[in-house]
């Protein structure tokens, strides 16, 4: 039996840091309401002519260091993203040439869980066996798509990258990507999306969100997808050693825990450290938990995630 395992993770958070107490300072806002409702300290902002692509291939350049591997080991390349650097080419295209790599290279569209969706889709290429190894990108510079004008969303987005590789192995032991599962529903697009685009409006735009409705499905939703990929593999919840999940809410995310019944301690937490960067915030929240040794060897990690479309799912991974 071929699966899926992750051999070496990586991460990028540009230098630039905006704290609450500057965003207080030109909106109408403050540092105590964004702690309260969101659970956010600060997020980094990349630098006039950083890009999604630069902050892709440092995690890349990252992760690879951490599995022991040269861009040339890499045969497929996912980029998650809605900040692409350009309308075309893919964000993974460029990352492939600034790696200096071949193989295969695309970007997936699925805002905050295009993680997930990248990560499931290269599961299933390396597990029919076509490739062999994978590198998985969540990138974003969402500080290009938010409105200055509007703290509703303003204070919630930053800047940041994160990478996984992956490597198809014959005998996994019980190591790997266990479970996956992906939904959508377009009835729900009015509740998160950029107002502007190629075809729309000849502008990237920027982000709308109705936040309180968003919440109420994150909860729901995030819940029954998590119950849905254990049940899979016949798990309980109570049996997780660590959630990590998208980063857009601490509150979000303490409700989820709570209805799966796993005590803080078992969650990584980073929102307070670089708020919602959308795609990037798994694979952020998993290099923390692996590099300050949280996360070993052996342990059960399900991530979960949900973005404007409503596209949303989650993964089951032995470390
Ligand atoms: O990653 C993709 C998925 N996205 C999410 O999961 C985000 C989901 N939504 C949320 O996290 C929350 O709904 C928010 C953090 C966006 C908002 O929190 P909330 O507790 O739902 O607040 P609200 O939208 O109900 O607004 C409460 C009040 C409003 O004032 P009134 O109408 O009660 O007078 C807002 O105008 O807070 C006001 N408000 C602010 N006040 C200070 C909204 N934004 C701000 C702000 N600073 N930045």
């Amino acid at each position: 039996m071929v699966r899926s395992l992750i051999i070496g993770c990586g991460h990028y958070l540009p230098e630039k840091v905006v704290t609450n107490h500057d965003l207080s300072a030109v909106l109408d806002t403050s540092h105590e309401w964004i702690v309260e409702r969101t659970g956010i300290h600060k997020r980094h902002f990349a630098a006039d002519g950083e890009l999604t692509s630069d902050l892709a291939t440092a995690a890349a350049w990252d992760a690879l260091k951490s599995a022991g591997l040269t861009p040339q080991d890499i045969d497929l390349i996912i980029v998650a993203t809605v900040t692409p650097d350009q309308t075309f080419p893919s964000t993974a295209t460029i990352v492939q040439s600034k790696l200096g790599c071949r193989g295969l290279a695309f970007d997936v569209s699925a805002a905050c869980s295009g993680y997930i969706l990248a990560l499931s889709t290269a599961d299933h290429y390396l597990r029919l066996g076509s490739m062999k190894r994978a590198l998985i990108i969540g990138a974003e510079t969402f500080s290009r798509i938010i409105d200055p004008q509007d703290r509703k969303t303003y204070v919630l987005f930053g800047d940041g990258a994160g990478a996984v590789i992956l490597r198809a192995e014959n005998n996994p032991g019980n190591r790997g990507i266990l479970s996956t599962s992906m939904h959508s529903d377009g009835s729900y697009r009015d509740l998160l999306y950029t107002d502007g685009g190629p075809s729309l409006t000849g502008t990237a735009g920027y982000i709308r969100m109705l936040g309180r409705e968003v919440f109420k499905h994150a909860i729901t939703k995030l819940v029954d997808s998590a119950l849905e990929t254990l049940a899979h593999k016949n798990i309980a919840a109570e049996e997780l050693d660590w959630l990590v999940p998208h980063q857009a809410n601490i509150r979000i995310i303490e409700a989820i825990a709570e209805r799966l019944n796993l005590s803080p301690d078992r969650v990584v937490i980073t929102v307070a450290e670089h708020a919602n960067t959308s795609a990037a915030s798994i694979p952020l929240a998993l290099c923390k938990g692996v590099s300050d040794g949280r996360i070993q060897p052996g342990h059960l990690i399900l991530h979960e995630a949900i973005g404007g479309g409503f596209v949303w799912g989650s993964a089951l991974i032995r470390w």
